[in-house]
């Protein structure tokens, strides 16, 4: 039977509940093409504008989506990868992007000195401690404008949740083009629209923000230093003309990922002007004090952060206290800061060498901040990565991170400030050859 006669119903509300019935029985697929709105209407005797109000409502569910004349369809989820190691196999993983373990704070000495007064349902939702210790913090950056602290489960759970009590599906969202990976998969679940913003070395574009802007973009997320994938740093310069172009888009919510905070080695531009009225400068401790620490603070307008506090407050979710007051004593520790400030030489130090490699190979790469190396290749990176498993390292291609500007897909992510010298090097050299290799193997085809 087609699918225009397993569709039924005499209201809005019916028909959806039956198109979502088929939907939930894989009847529909993703992909597949609904009815038009004129057959459908005619085939089970309804007003055309009854067909349209329940396509109007599987819409808003993010369940189809109609794009003019191609027709209306059931919405496809395409994969988006995900950060981490690779899951088996015995290639050296030069692209997991994280930090090194060796510089991690040990927390066992502040875990057994954190017990403190349990907990309960009704108290505030920050620690007392965290809030002093974080206002301070913030406050530095995010200057006179009033603000209010919140915590959340890490970055990512803070964009979610921003993006979240601003927005409706739909809604265009500007990205750093290339993207961290979690921010696409946060826009795309949520069911916003990706406006994408190339970035340079300086950050996002003046132009490339100017035309998100245009296209209506609600909210724009930056990355304001140690860009992932790319490194890249808002200069100071870079700032205050973006800051120009915003200005007149006061209410768009501008999320500032600071995600490398104390580790990064340059300084922090805002894009927040003073007379900006929604924003949201995020602040994770993952990158220094680990990944599972899952925490971060967020200083936002007092709009945003009420509308936040709705979706973190006792009885639904918060940050655990106990986490609070590890991540308190954990950055307040003489020891754990002096980790910190070696960890944030060794990232600088270990990258610029192994950039340094990469020019004797005939390779080459910006001197950024991050985590990760951006290496720019003169072939496709899919090619290389082919080449690179057959010496036995697992690299991570830039097509990943795309999210409309092909070049990204010449570019490999590299995370390399792990590996010993030997290993180092060995790496460089296998690069090298492989890129050699394939771009003959061009030459020749
Ligand atoms: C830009 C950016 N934001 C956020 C995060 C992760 O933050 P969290 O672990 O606090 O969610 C990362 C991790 O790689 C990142 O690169």
């Amino acid at each position: 039977m087609q699918v225009t006669q397993r569709i039924s119903g005499g209201s809005a509300t019916e028909i959806a509940d039956s198109v979502r019935a088929l939907l939930e029985r894989s009847d529909l697929a993703p992909g597949d093409l609904l009815p038009p709105v004129r057959t459908l209407a005619d085939e089970i005797g309804v007003n055309r504008n009854t067909v349209m109000a329940a396509y109007r409502q599987l819409a808003g569910a993010g369940l189809i989506i109609t794009r003019g004349r191609a027709g209306t369809r059931v919405v496809e989820r395409s994969p988006v990868a995900q950060e981490g190691f690779a899951e088996r196999g015995s290639l050296r993983d030069v692209g997991t992007g994280n930090p090194d373990p060796r510089f991690i704070p040990d927390p066992s000495a502040a875990l057994s000195a954190m017990a403190g007064r349990p907990v309960l349902y009704g108290e505030p939702v920050i620690d007392p401690g965290l809030a002093a210790w974080g206002g301070a913090w913030m406050r530095g950056d995010v200057g006179d404008r009033p603000h209010r602290l919140t915590v959340t489960s890490g970055a990512v759970d803070a964009v979610e949740r921003i993006l979240a009590q601003a927005l409706t599906r739909d809604d265009a969202v500007a990205l750093e083009d290339p993207c961290f990976l979690a921010s696409i998969h946060t826009v795309r679940l949520g069911g916003y629209r990706a406006v994408p913003v190339p970035i340079d070395a300086e950050g996002m574009t003046v132009d490339g923000l100017r035309a998100a802007l245009e296209q209506g973009v609600r909210a724009v997320v930056c990355t304001p230093r140690a860009q992932n994938p790319t490194g890249a740093s808002l200069s100071a310069e870079r700032a205050e003309q973006l800051r120009a172009v915003l200005a007149e888009h006061p209410y768009v919510l501008i999320i500032e990922d600071d995600h490398f905070s104390l580790l990064s080695s340059e300084p922090f531009h805002s894009l927040v002007g003073p007379e900006h009225r929604r924003f949201a400068l995020v602040r994770s401790v993952s990158k220094f004090l680990g990944p599972d620490m899952c925490l971060a603070i967020v200083a936002s307008d007092p709009h945003t952060a009420e509308r936040l506090a709705l979706r973190l407050s006792p009885g639904t979710t918060w940050v655990s206290h106990l986490l609070q007051r590890l991540v308190l004593s954990l950055v307040t520790d003489e020891k754990a800061r002096e980790t910190i400030t070696a960890a944030a030489a060794h990232y600088t130090e270990r990258n610029a060498a192994f950039a340094h490699r990469l020019t004797s190979v005939g390779l080459s790469c910006a001197d950024t901040d991050g985590l990760n190396l951006w290496v720019p290749l003169p072939i496709p990176a899919a090619r290389v990565a082919a080449g690179m498993q057959e010496r036995g390292w697992l690299v991570r291609t830039g097509d990943e991170f795309v999210l409309a500007d092909p070049a990204t897909a010449w570019h490999l992510r590299l995370t390399v400030h792990d590996l010993s010298d030997s290993d180092a090097e060995r790496l460089a050299a296998d690069l090298g050859e492989t890129v050699r290799a394939a771009s003959h193997t061009d030459g020749m085809g």
